[in-house]
């Protein structure tokens, strides 16, 4: 009922672990394609070992998570010791990149390609790094990275994580499509702050930082309707997706696959099973037998 298919890539359930949680040793990726998540997603990588920045990184409050990590990692080249390959975990990966220039979005490419990842998401819109250039507000370096990411991909197909922080996401879609990605992934954390009054201070210490969780939704479901209206490429629709009838509607928004990251906080790592159980339940009672019935239905 649930299988689904992007860019050639057979899954089981079109949920996906989102970059950055859970996702940055190899046992814990195939741990969450265990606990159900149709594909798993890497935490980003880039040329060098980053420590992230300093504590507090991490506020929820309700709907909102937000969070200031500063993409922590290991590096590429001891995780491609650490990792070997790729294509042999429960399910299919997605290997998760960025550069600060577009020579090291290029080389981080090719030597994740090296591990045979079934799929390259190019994290383009992180918004607690400094990357040199606003790759994620500006189509043309937008597409000078799809270009230089796809000419290293080799066969594997390369999806363009897009931020919401922009004025029009349509224009960044098209320019990814044009520069010939093979799918893009929306969206990446919205910009925000939270003050703590009887400090009266910013509590993450980066003081700003990225917000995820159920408070995303609305944001994250418009980004992937407005992008489903531009592009023929597929879209993996990521941003606050914590039920089941999330999921639905990021399909009826127009997405291929569901990204699930925070739920795994708010919900634990079952939240795939749950979600997919929950999926399978809409479906059977609104006697929908497979997705693509229902891809993209709120445009019509
Ligand atoms: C981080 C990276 C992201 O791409 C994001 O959306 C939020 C946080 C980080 O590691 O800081």
């Amino acid at each position: 009922m649930l299988k689904t298919s992007i860019c050639g890539v057979k899954l089981k359930n079109p949920t996906v672990l989102a970059s950055g949680i859970l996702g940055v040793t190899k046992p814990s990726l195939d741990r969450m394609g265990r606990e159900g998540a149709g594909a798993v997603t890497m935490k980003s990588l880039c040329h060098e070992e980053r420590s992230g920045n300093n504590n507090p990184t991490m506020f929820n409050e309700g709907e909102v998570f937000l969070n200031a990590v500063g993409l922590p990692g290991q590096g590429m080249d001891s995780a491609l010791k650490d990792f070997k390959r790729l294509d042999d975990l429960s399910v299919p990966v997605i290997g998760s990149i960025y550069g600060y220039t577009l020579k090291q979005f290029g080389q981080v490419t090719k030597k994740i390609a090296s591990l045979n990842p079934a799929m390259i998401e190019v994290n383009i819109s992180c918004p607690n790094i400094h990357y040199g250039e606003n790759y994620d507000n500006s189509p043309s370096l937008a597409a000078k990275v799809t270009k230089i990411c796809k000419k290293n991909a080799g066969k594997i197909p390369v999806s363009i994580k897009l931020s919401p922080n922009v004025y029009d996401i349509k224009v960044m879609a098209k320019a990814v499509e044009k520069a010939g990605a093979d799918a893009i992934t929306a969206i990446n954390t919205l910009t925000g702050m939270s003050i703590d009054a009887d400090t009266r201070k910013p509590i993450l210490k980066a003081k700003t930082g990225g917000i995820s969780g159920p408070a995303l939704k609305p944001v994250a479901i418009k980004c992937v309707y407005e992008i489903y209206k531009t592009v023929k490429i597929p879209i993996i629709g990521t941003g606050g997706i914590t039920t089941g009838k999330d999921a639905i509607e990021m399909v009826m928004a127009g997405a291929t696959l569901v990204g699930v990251g925070t739920a795994c906080y708010y919900r634990g790592p079952s939240v795939f099973k749950k979600i997919c159980k929950e999926m399978e339940t809409w479906m059977k009672k609104n006697k929908i037998k497979n997705l693509r019935e229902i891809r993209g239905i709120a445009h019509k």
